[in-house]
């Protein structure tokens, strides 16, 4: 019988969590600890002691990022690299009650993440601080709990107030979930499994299980061990039992091996993923059960043709992201997560680099299950600083556990393939030794609990004189950016594969044109030359926009694409991010990187990829068709599965082209007039698709699309609405820039955006002007079902509802 705590919404949290199989490897004993808890910001004096009253507290639920909340200011310590918002102190409290039956049990609580130093008392007693605001932890609670109606109070501290810490947005608080495990003193141990698969083949995988077990109880009953597989349907595939595995008082790693026959492997297009089940039992009873991804999948990194997985080569074509979820902030939430991934594999991609920390453990829950190449990485920094307050001050003490932790609670995810110890770590430079030292260090940390992933670093001093990749004993040599001499990188590290842990850094705001759109804009650094260029705070997004480091889409995939030794590429980014608004001053304070934009908008390269990653037949024409009479306008198409392209201006054709001397897309320099410009993709002379772009007239109503518009009343779940500004004639109003008012019945609104990197709006308001046309509103449920309504207005504009049923 599980004991869990005094709350009704746990149990239904827990049918969720189960049949969701999120975040959660103990289903029935490890519940939410989510609900009810008190937040002030700002230190108090004795908000750890039990007697502490916090009752004028404010009263939320977690996830919870303050900073997210906050005003964003030119003068911010996070500075406009930290996304000019607040950090801070904070405190959180909860109270709550355990039943008397829980007495005799283990109780322990869990963070996924805190960002950062949080430090956290049980009933007065300190249990201990993390610094790192990335990793998750655990603390037990048993010795210092009351049972019964005597109220327990968990108190945490967080404390973001020393900035910068960051070169992005960091967020601020108990941002990810956190858990309570109720246990019998038989269990297994937290993160207490590792699952390989040493032999694979189509007809049959060994899958190896290792298992800590701890006795600690008075019973001299044995405590056997039963493991079980699961294939994706819940049915047994393989079972064996081990008994008497840890007798009383002791603690056990227990080998099992058992056989799978005629897999189903993992991959990236194809994420079959089984389930290992672990049973203690002791006197016939079921005392622990705790469960375990498995993925069965073969690859390996080759030198000269790169990376194969399951004995096919497959380019890594992956994106870089932080962890923000835009409005959202840091805050984490399984929807918003699924949703940037849903996008981005309609893109094409399949790899994803945790740039530049260990994600939360959803992320790679949803990684596992839809196909995601992901190279989970620790550290921004080592020893040496990036920022003046940033990890490196707790280098020391704490980068062999933060390490160690990050790979025990993420090496049995199928979709983790790569682990990185760095991103450019200032000891590469200047042959400093210590780069040698630090990297052998680390990946022998890496390799002791996990031999079978490689390691790697991700460099930017991409040359012999790096010691990080020369003397550091790294399986995968990692290298960002130097595009132009990609080439040589093979005779640079003979023998060695090697990966693109980060490309590209290309820059665009969504829907801004800089013509001739054939002439790359490799931005300058000083902010005066910057601004010369575009006073307007704009970066093209036409493919001719990048970092000065950087470069553009097509040329960097052209690169990759023709060197079989590149094993792929972590493009920098996927999504915009808060935060290091590259190259742009404030008053910008969100980045350009992203191929889709901070609201979930892509940005027209999305579809240069999708043409070039996808089978599914393309054909994007841009830019928009609202400009001068007579201007010499260059019109872009990206398509796919068809010979050619022919363009039409209101009736009259501008040319047929086709993808020549190795260019991936097609473009024709127009004089405009308004009307309609119209695309026709052909293959053997038979249409493909055709695609039409209007002039739009004045902004006349709005509408609504919703992604979903059937969401879970689990209270976290969230339907995005697109808000378009649309002509009498419903063609979107490209410049339209609206100020749209939302009210909204039977649900609330977790956030709006834009994804204008220059907006200073709150993200937390129920209104939002329209950016180039769209914006963006996140509908949240509530915990009981029924009709949210949205509805949208703005002055004269007509206005819109849309209905999202929560059941
Ligand atoms: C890289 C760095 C990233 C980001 C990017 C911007 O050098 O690893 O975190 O700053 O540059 O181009």
């Amino acid at each position: 019988m599980t004991r869990t705590l005094n709350i009704g919404f746990a149990s239904l949290f827990l049918l969720l969590a189960a049949s969701l199989g999120f975040g959660n490897s103990r289903p029935g004993k490890t519940v939410s600890f989510n609900q009810n808890w008190r937040f002030n910001l700002g230190d108090v004096p004795n908000a750890k002691d039990a007697g502490f009253n916090d009752s004028q507290w404010r009263q939320l639920d977690l996830p919870h990022d303050w900073s997210i909340e906050g005003e964003f200011n030119e003068n911010a310590p996070s500075g406009t690299g930290g996304g000019a918002l607040p950090g801070g102190l904070g405190w959180y409290r909860k109270t709550f009650t355990m039943p008397a039956a829980a007495k005799g049990k283990l109780i322990f609580i869990e963070f996924d993440g805190v960002y950062r130093n949080s430090e956290v008392w049980i009933n007065g007693h300190y249990l201990g601080k993390r610094p790192y605001g990335y990793s998750s932890f655990e603390y037990e609670l048993t010795p210092h709990l009351f049972y019964g109606a005597k109220p327990n109070v968990i108190a945490v501290k967080v404390d973001n107030s020393q900035q910068p810490n960051s070169r992005w947005y960091s967020g601020s608080g108990i941002y990810r979930n956190v858990w309570l495990t109720t246990l019998d003193p038989v269990h297994i141990e937290h993160w207490g499994t590792y699952v390989t698969t040493p032999e694979v083949s189509e007809h049959s995988a060994t899958v190896a299980i290792k298992t800590k077990v701890s006795n600690g109880s008075q019973s001299a009953a044995p405590v056997d061990l039963t493991t079980i597989i699961l294939d994706a349907n819940g049915r047994e595939v393989a079972r064996a039992t081990e008994k008497g595995v840890a007798a009383r008082g002791m603690n056990a790693e227990v080998s099992q091996t058992l056989k799978v026959s005629a897999p189903m492997l993992w991959s990236d297009d194809r994420p079959y993923v089984y389930k290992v089940v672990s049973e203690l039992s002791q006197s016939a009873r079921v005392v622990d059960r705790y469960e375990t991804p498995l993925g069965i999948r073969t690859f390996r990194f080759d030198v000269d043709k790169g990376f194969f997985l399951n004995g096919k080569p497959v380019k890594i074509r992956g994106t870089c992201n932080h962890h923000d979820l835009g409005s959202l902030g840091a805050a984490v939430n399984t929807r918003a997560l699924e949703r940037q991934l849903e996008i981005l594999k309609g893109m094409g991609v399949n790899g994803l680099r945790t740039s530049h920390n260990p994600p939360a453990p959803e992320l790679l829950d949803l990684a596992d299950r839809m196909g995601f190449i992901v190279m989970d990485e620790a550290f921004d920094m080592w020893k040496i600083a990036k920022t003046k307050y940033d990890y490196h001050l707790d280098w020391d003490e704490w980068h062999k556990r933060d390490l160690e932790d990050m790979v025990l609670r993420d090496r049995n995810h199928p979709s983790v393939i790569i682990w990185s110890i760095g991103n450019e770590v200032m000891e590469q430079w200047n042959k400093n030794p210590t780069g040698g030292t630090i990297t052998r260090e680390l990946t022998a940390i890496v390799r002791n609990l996990d031999p079978t992933r490689p390691t790697t670093s991700a460099c930017n001093g991409v040359s012999r004189d790096n010691k990080v990749i020369t003397e550091g004993d790294l399986d995968l040599v990692g290298t960002n950016y130097a595009h132009g001499r990609l080439p040589e990188f093979a005779k640079m590290f003979p023998g060695r594969p090697i990966i693109g842990t980060e490309t590209n850094s290309s820059l665009h705001m969504r829907g801004s044109y800089r013509m001739p759109s054939d002439e790359i804009l490799r931005w300058p650094r000083k902010d005066e030359d910057i601004l010369k260029i575009s006073p307007t705070y704009e970066c093209s997004a036409y493919d001719n926009s990048t970092a000065n480091w950087g470069s553009a889409h097509e040329e960097t995939w052209k690169l990759v694409k023709d060197h079989d030794f590149f094993s792929g590429m972590y493009i920098w980014t996927g999504w915009d991010y808060i935060g290091e608004p590259t190259p742009f001053p404030w008053p910008a304070v969100s980045s350009y990187f992203g191929i889709i934009d901070l609201a979930g908008f892509p940005k027209d390269p999305y579809y240069f990829y999708q043409s070039e990653w996808t089978n599914q037949p393309v054909l994007h024409v841009f830019p928009h068709w609202n400009w001068k009479q007579g201007e010499k306008v260059d019109v872009v198409a990206y398509y796919n599965n068809a010979d050619e392209v022919e363009l039409f201006l209101n009736g009259r054709s501008q040319g047929t082209k086709r993808k020549e001397r190795g260019n991936m897309h097609v473009f024709w320099r127009l004089a405009f007039e308004p009307g309609v410009l119209k695309a026709v993709s052909r293959k053997n002379g038979q249409v493909v698709l055709s695609r039409e772009v209007r002039t739009a007239t004045e902004p006349a109503k709005i509408v609504l699309v919703p992604d979903r518009q059937t969401i879970k009343t689990d209270g976290m779940d969230l339907s995005f609405v697109t808000v378009k500004i649309v002509d009498q004639n419903g063609t979107l109003v490209p410049l339209a820039d609206n100020l749209v008012k939302f009210e909204v019945s039977g649900g609330s609104i977790a956030g709006v955006d834009n994804g204008n990197q220059i907006s200073h709006e709150s993200f937390k308001a129920n209104q939002r002007k329209a950016f180039h046309g769209m914006a963006l509103a996140i509908v949240q449920a509530k915990q009981k079902p029924g009709r949210i309504v949205l509805k949208a207005s703005s002055g004269n504009l007509a206005p819109a509802s849309v209905v999202i049923n929560a059941r």
